[in-house]
Order: C-alpha cells, then sequence, then structure tokens
C-alpha cells in the first residue's frame, strides 16, 4: 500500500491517537508570549504533515501567512475548514518534494519528523534547507524521545541529533528546551529551534 494510502486510511477509519484535538500546548504557550517565537518577526510558515491542522491554524491566528501540506486527502475538509479564516494555503501532496512555494521564515515541525520512514530523513533536511529564507527557522517538536527504534515506528523515536544529522553542517540548534511530558503521552519532548550557520 503506497504511504500516502497508508496516512489516508488511518484518517478516515478516524484512528489519529496523534491528533491532540488542539494545537500543541507548547506552540499555544509561546504564541501567547511571543507570536514571532524568537524569530525577528512574524512572516511565512510551512506546516508539514500538518494533520487536521491544529498547529497551522495557530501559527495562522497568531498572523503567520501558513502553507499547511499533507498527504493524505482525507484531512483536506479539516485543513480548509480550520484555516478558511485565515490567510493560509493548504497543500495535498507530499512534504518532501514540496518545491514551488515559499520560501518561508519557518517550517514547524510537529510529529512529521518521526512519521517519515528512516531513510527520508536526510530529505527532511533538504527539504527544510529549500524551503526556508536566509534568516528563517525550523522548528521541531522532538518527539517521541527515548523510544526505542525496536519498537518501531511511526512513530520512530529520535532525539536532537537525529534533526543535526537530517540538516547537516549548514544548520545550529539555536534554541532547546526539553525534556518534558504532555499528559497523555508516554514520551518526553523537546522544544527546539535551528538555524542556518553564520558564515
Ligand atoms: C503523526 S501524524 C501528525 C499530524 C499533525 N502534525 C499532528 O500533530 O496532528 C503525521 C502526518 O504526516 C502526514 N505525512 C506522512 N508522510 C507525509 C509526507 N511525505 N508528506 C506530507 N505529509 C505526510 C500524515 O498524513 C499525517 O497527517
Amino acid at each position: 500500500m503506497p504511504e500516502s494510502d497508508a496516512w489516508n486510511a488511518r484518517y478516515e477509519l478516524g484512528s489519529i491517537p496523534w491528533d491532540l484535538g488542539r494545537a500543541h500546548p507548547e506552540l499555544e504557550t509561546r504564541l501567547a508570549l511571543d507570536p514571532s517565537l524568537g524569530l525577528a518577526a512574524v512572516g511565512t510558515a510551512l506546516v508539514p504533515g500538518a494533520g487536521t491542522g491544529h498547529d497551522a491554524a495557530a501559527l495562522a491566528q497568531a498572523g503567520w501567512r501558513v502553507t499547511a501540506i499533507d498527504i493524505a486527502p482525507a484531512v483536506e475538509g479539516a485543513l480548509l475548514r480550520r484555516l478558511e479564516a485565515d490567510r493560509a494555503s493548504v497543500v495535498i501532496g507530499d512534504s518532501l518534494e514540496i518545491e514551488n512555494a515559499g520560501p518561508f521564515d519557518l517550517v514547524f515541525d510537529h510529529t512529521f519528523f518521526c512519521a517519515i520512514d528512516l531513510e527520508n530523513r536526510p530529505r527532511f533536511g533538504t527539504m527544510v534547507d529549500r524551503m526556508l529564507t536566509r534568516a528563517g527557522s525550523l522548528i521541531s517538536v522532538v518527539f517521541p524521545i527515548g523510544k526505542p527504534m525496536s519498537d518501531g515506528g511511526p512513530p520512530w523515536g529520535f532525539d536532537t541529533g537525529d534533526i543535526a544529522n537530517a540538516l547537516g553542517e549548514g544548520f545550529v540548534l539555536e534554541e532547546e528546551a526539553g525534556h518534558m511530558r504532555l499528559a497523555g503521552r508516554r514520551w518526553p519532548y523537546a522544544w527546539t529551534r535551528w538555524v542556518r550557520r553564520s558564515e
């Protein structure tokens, strides 16, 4: 079964335990304190693997001009409904292949990196590099931290070092806060922000 069909089937069955029914609480808290999330200003944001769009909607309501992309056609209706009031774009397609969009000031990853196959992690890095402006940031909610690879996936366990490897030498970790836990989630998470290495 193609990967997109497998994700689509989960949405059609309503078997989506990853969906918090709201934006990630850490994102909500940070947006309330600082809508720019530590960047120079509120700008354009790409949300890959956006699911039903809670995080994308929170960013849009904070003033970000959002592009939400997901591979599962079943989420299109939810994304359009959730984002219709804001200046947002919805794309159904492969986030790792996205090209004719951006560049963006922010790429926001929450449970997308952990959802992709391990061999695709380098492609996540090249997508971020391709999609970000020179001064842009990747924010990745690193989760599930500590989940053994022997447990399988998705979600595949990962840590900050796996994002560093995917991004390569061109990026550095600007901010890290963790390890924190959300009620109902077994593994901790960390909030990380990555920027391009200065030349
Ligand atoms: C674990 S879910 C997380 C969804 C959302 N970020 C959330 O927190 O509710 C992973 C999402 O990534 C999507 N996805 C998986 N591979 C993808 C790809 N290559 N391109 C775009 N979306 C993808 C799935 O359809 C699914 O919506």
